[in-house]
């Protein structure tokens, strides 16, 4: 038995804010300064008391439509977040309840912006273990929560948003194959080295990064381990129809693509318009290209995550 996926949906904040709102709310930016660093004009900013629980609801209803499936037909709920509502419970069993399910298994995955290949490669392989039937693999995020609005360097980057995917099983394979990597001692170059200790915040709750460590580091790793999954495929690069890399910059969207000699056409892109929503920008993007037909029955899609930890990823996937 394989899995497929059978519907998307995506989920993005009301609020937008463009570079020159950034600024004209007291950020020491321009948008030429982002613009032509990033690719990102602008990022969508949950409303005040909007959790990724909220977001995670309304992207999973919409997968479960496109899915034509009811919730009751889910038994599994994984949620890839770096920003949960609490510490716990976590974001998943909120995300059950919601949607009105009980005793199926439900829970998060950690890890920032690769969550969701993680939360894919899990829910894909519980299915094929015959341990999951349907599962519901969300990326949920509110980045706008551990943002230092000072710290110019960072808080340009990162916007508010969630994408789901359902998870159903297949004599074919649509996930054709999966591959995760994380190096914990390079931890330092991207993390939230906040505490929840004795009632209070312990350390510095916002996200902090080397902006250039982070770019040569994901370059390379997304690189690699996509050519791993075509190598278990048994696939040439040129079997990539669609790239669908994590939006973290358009900057290493492009150096990726060009090492992996997937045409600029032929990668998905939305960090423009949404900037870098970690766990969810790989679910949005995906759902974006398939509602608006870009991806067809037949084709590859490579879905490529690098994040905080550090952790990367790889899923091919084989749309149908
Ligand atoms: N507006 C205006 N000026 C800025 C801004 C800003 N938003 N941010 C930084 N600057 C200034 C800096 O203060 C610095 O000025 P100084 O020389 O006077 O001190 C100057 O610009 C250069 O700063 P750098 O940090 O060296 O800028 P760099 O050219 O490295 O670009 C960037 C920063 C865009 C983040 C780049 O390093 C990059 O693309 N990194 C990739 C990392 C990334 O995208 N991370 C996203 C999260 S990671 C992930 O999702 C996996």
């Amino acid at each position: 038995m394989r899995s497929r996926i059978a519907g998307t949906g995506s989920y993005l904040p009301a609020q937008v804010l463009t570079n020159d709102d950034l600024a004209r709310r007291g950020v020491d930016t321009s948008d030429e300064w982002v613009r032509s660093r990033t690719g990102i004009l602008q990022r969508h900013i949950a409303a005040e008391g909007e959790l990724s629980s909220d977001l995670a609801y309304h992207a999973s209803r919409r997968a479960l439509e496109a899915a034509g499936m009811a919730a009751g037909e889910i038994d599994t709920i994984i949620v890839a977040t770096t920003t949960p509502d609490f510490v716990f419970p976590s974001t998943a069993c909120i995300l059950q309840d919601r949607l009105g399910l009980r005793g199926g298994p439900a829970f998060d995955v950690q890890a920032v912006c690769s969550g969701f290949v993680y939360a894919l490669s899990i829910a894909d392989a519980m299915i094929r273990a015959g341990t999951a039937r349907n599962a519901l693999v969300v990326g949920a995020e509110t980045y706008s929560h551990i943002l230092d609005w000072s710290d110019r360097r960072t808080c340009v980057l990162f916007g508010d948003g969630a994408g789901a995917a359902v998870l159903v099983p297949s004599a074919e394979p649509g996930i054709v194959a999966t591959r995760l990597h994380a190096d914990g001692s390079q931890r330092g170059i991207l993390s939230v080295p906040g505490q929840v200790r004795d009632g209070k915040v312990a350390g510095r709750p916002f996200l902090q990064m080397d902006g250039q460590a982070v770019f040569k580091f994901a370059v390379r790793a997304l690189t690699d381990v996509a050519d791993e999954a075509l190598a278990d495929a048994g696939l040439p690069r040129t079997a990539i129809d669609w790239l669908i890399p994590h939006q973290a910059n358009l900057r290493i969207m492009d150096a990726t693509a060009k090492r992996l000699g997937v045409p600029h056409e032929r990668v998905v892109v939305t960090v423009d318009r949404h900037a870098n929503t970690s766990a969810a920008s790989v679910p949005l993007a995906l759902d974006e290209a398939v509602r608006d037909g870009r991806i067809r029955p037949g084709q590859h899609v490579m879905l490529l995550g690098v994040g905080g930890g550090f952790t990367w990823g790889s899923a091919l996937l084989r749309w149908s």
